[in-house]
């Protein structure tokens, strides 16, 4: 089991696959791209098995979420996938993604054993795509959510970041757009992860605003709050439902003390939090002949380590040196 001090359990691990990207998303990426890992420092698929094996069959991992960068650029995905799917007990397997590719790749990493996909969306207009991303991708995007739902990785979640003067008056336009394909939309406050530090508060569009937004056109009533659990979206029941909507308000509405997640960089190291100052290095222990019970070893000393929250609100805090993308969303 991965206790930390505080009580909370981690059964949600979050696999980082590569840290390169085919987008270059404002709040995540500068337009040049970053210093990419070098491929030698990168776990290998065999590595990577190996640890997500450890995770499941020894430490009480039940979910696993493979993340980036952009995790379909990895070409052994498929096959991690199916590895995954194989142990005992069967973990649920997700994947968080920008959508590029899916169209052609939704079909096969279904019939590896993916379980659902949560796709990043943020704008529904071209040229706000490409001033956004840097890339003139957003057809790709949209082929990428049909073919998930038709390959039955469901439910399909898409996210959203909001940022002001940018998309912000795309919420309700992006709601219906979601209902209108059987999408489960969760709009996300900003966080202070990316790799320019160009994060401000006051550009932040907060959940406060994000609901009163919707709520100019929507009818939102809030689910009940037993059922959420660890999720990190506070949901809404849309006009009656049955449809829902999400809210990520990991700033102003934290939901660390319900926290149930540990990851995995696509180097090796193990982060007991977003914003965990330390990383615990699972890859190099592994490659200098590490046995399986000392590596779990090592990771549960890592998550017992975990503080209680982000503390962005701490006159201290300091943001990670690692940016969203090397960390794994
Ligand atoms: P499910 O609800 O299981 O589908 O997953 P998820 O929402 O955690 O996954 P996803 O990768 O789609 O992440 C969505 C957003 O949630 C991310 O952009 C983050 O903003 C936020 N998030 C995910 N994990 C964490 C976390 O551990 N801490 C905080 N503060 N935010 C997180
Ligand atoms: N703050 C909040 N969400 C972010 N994401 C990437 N960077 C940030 C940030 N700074 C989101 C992406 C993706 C998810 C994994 O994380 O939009 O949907
Ligand atoms: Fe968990 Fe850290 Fe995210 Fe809080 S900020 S929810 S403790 S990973």
């Amino acid at each position: 089991m991965l206790a930390d001090s505080f009580g909370r359990i981690a059964t949600d691990l979050r696999v980082s696959l590569t840290d390169r990207c085919n987008l270059r998303c404002s709040y995540c990426m500068p337009p040049e791209g970053l210093d990419w890992l070098p491929k030698p420092e990168l776990l290998t698929d065999d590595e990577v098995a190996r640890l997500v094996g450890t995770g499941v069959e020894r430490l009480g991992v039940r979910e696993v979420r493979y993340t980036g960068g952009e995790p379909l650029l990895r070409r052994g995905l498929p096959e991690i996938v199916r590895r995954t799917a194989a142990l005992r007990p069967r973990p649920q397997i997700s994947l968080t993604t920008n959508g590029i590719g899916l169209d052609r790749l939704a079909a096969p990493l279904a019939d590896a054993g993916l379980d659902r996909v949560n796709v990043s969306l943020d704008t529904l207009d071209r040229a706000t795509f490409q001033r956004l991303a840097h890339r003139d991708r957003l057809d790709d995007v949209l082929r990428g959510l049909a073919a998930a739902r038709a390959a039955g990785l469901t439910p399909v979640k898409v996210n959203a970041v909001l940022m002001r003067g940018v998309n912000d008056h795309e919420a309700v336009p992006l709601l219906r757009h979601c209902l209108e394909h059987g999408y489960r939309l969760r709009f996300i406050e900003q966080m202070p992860l990316d790799a320019q530090h160009g994060w401000t508060r006051a550009d932040m569009i907060t959940a406060d605003e994000i609901l009163d937004r919707l709520g100019a056109a929507f009818a939102l009533a809030p689910e009940n709050p037993d059922e959420r659990g660890s999720a990190p979206a506070e949901s809404f029941v849309v006009d009656g439902g049955p449809a829902t909507v999400g809210v990520i308000g990991s700033v102003t509405r934290p939901f660390c003390g319900a926290c149930d997640r540990v990851r995995l960089t696509a180097d090796g190291q193990i982060r007991n939090c977003l914003f965990a100052t330390e990383e615990s290095n699972l890859r190099d222990a592994m490659r200098a002949g590490a046995s399986d019970g000392e590596l779990a070893d090592r990771w549960r000393a890592a998550v017992r380590a975990k503080r209680a929250g982000h503390g962005i609100d701490d006159p201290s805090f300091l943001q990670p040196a690692r940016p969203m993308s090397a960390i794994g969303g």
